[in-house]
């Protein structure tokens, strides 16, 4: 049967993720080491498993009547407002769903009609693409260097920018390149916004990963911004809690309405359990200190892993965020993809092509050091022995 002209074009166009592709290689290697893994290798704390176990004893195993479970829209409208100086109203700014991959999606869906435009920085989050892909969106890439942090500037942004352009989406701090917006790089971007009159998607899920003094900034918290950016993030990352499934999305009650019917038509709540750890992670004084040990450990992985990486001859700027090196491989090969193929063969580490992010990822590669520290010591060890004599 000729299935093809049954299926959606725009997601048989999309190619496999190198991550899967590459995890699935892997397993042919008894000694693999993954460094393309992109979530918290810590487990998630007793004080929130606890969580979970009390909800399903006490059977909090049905739907959540109105996508969330109580006191947890509060919760995070109260975060974001002493956090991040975000004002959303607890009772119709918050949607919840399982994870911040979905209420991305749904951000995206409640936003591009066929054919429209959001911007994307270039290298990007890899899966905003298929995300956009398959709505029917199209990616307006934004090329962003190195040498300028990552981050667009306006000029960048003014380059790009068509008729048809309707929104942008920004994270900071970045995956794949580690990178923080400062507040001017911020402002810049929301002065572009407001002067193109564009909706603002701002992922924060790496909000707390960040080193050196390096600050985060909201740009929903700057002056006129609040009206026309949606803030998404997560749980995933702050509570090691990324199979469990719980983000979120914040904005204007008229945008989170539409946001919430497509989230409540795909996957009708996050769950239940699941949403009542967050709500203990955000309640709950320990938390804090749960993420100060885990961005104490990255930090000092970040520091090995950026020496090593540049010590091999793979250049690497020091990352203020997130957990990844973004290195240069272009000095060996030109062609992110086949550099780590060969990686993987002849040292068994796995590692993500720098072109899964978008064209300018080319050239790239990224390492993630959410891995013992000790695997990232052999896995540095392996690929310096096979690089050594070229
Ligand atoms: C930038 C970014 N946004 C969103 C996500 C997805 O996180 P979640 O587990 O909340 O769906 C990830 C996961 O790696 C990410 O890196």
């Amino acid at each position: 049967m000729d299935y093809d002209r049954f299926l959606n074009k725009e997601l048989t166009g999309v190619p496999e993720s190198p991550l899967s592709e590459l995890a699935r290689k892997s397993q042919h290697f008894k000694d693999a080491i993954s460094l393309g893994r992109g979530e918290p290798d810590f487990d998630m704390p007793d004080f929130l498993k606890d969580a979970v176990t009390t909800a399903l004893k006490a059977n909090q195993t049905h739907y959540a009547p109105a996508g969330s479970v109580p006191g947890l829209d509060e919760a995070i409208a109260a975060k974001l407002e002493k956090e991040n100086g975000i004002s959303v109203d607890a009772k119709s700014g918050v949607v919840v769903g399982a994870g911040s991959s979905p209420v991305l999606q749904a951000a995206i869906a409640a936003l591009l009609n066929p054919g429209e435009e959001i911007m994307l920085m270039d290298p990007t989050y890899m899966m905003y693409i298929p995300a956009v892909r398959t709505l029917h969106g199209r990616c307006n890439f934004v090329p962003v260097f190195e040498e300028n942090n990552f981050a667009p500037t306006k000029e960048d942004l003014e380059k790009r920018y068509t008729k048809k352009t309707k929104a942008l989406l920004i994270n900071s701090p970045c995956n794949p390149t580690g990178g923080v917006f400062t507040k001017a790089e911020v402002e810049e971007i929301a002065d572009f916004a407001v002067e193109k009159d564009l909706i603002v998607i701002s992922d924060e899920i790496y909000e707390y990963i960040v080193y050196d003094g390096a600050k985060h900034y909201s740009i929903a918290a700057l002056d006129g911004l609040g009206e026309r950016t949606i803030t998404v993030n997560g749980f995933s990352k702050a509570y090691a809690m990324t199979g469990l499934r719980v983000g979120y999305a914040a904005g204007p009650s008229e945008l989170m309405k539409q946001i919430f019917k497509f989230n409540y038509f795909g996957h009708i709540c996050a769950c239940v359990p699941s949403m009542y750890a967050a709500l203990e992670g955000l309640r709950n004084p320990k938390s804090r200190a749960f993420v100060a040990k885990q961005v104490k450990e990255y930090d000092r992985r970040r520091k090995f892993i950026v020496k090593k990486l540049n010590d091999i001859g793979l250049a690497t700027r020091m990352p203020q965020g997130a957990f990844y090196a973004f290195a240069r491989c272009d000095p060996f090969d030109r062609n992110s993809y086949s550099f780590v193929n060969r990686i993987l063969d002849e040292t068994h580490v796995v590692a993500t092509p720098g072109s899964a992010f978008g064209p300018h990822g080319e050239g790239f590669v990224r390492f993630s050091y959410a891995t013992k520290y000790e695997q990232i010591e052999e896995a540095m060890e392996r690929i310096d022995k096979l690089l050594a004599c070229e």
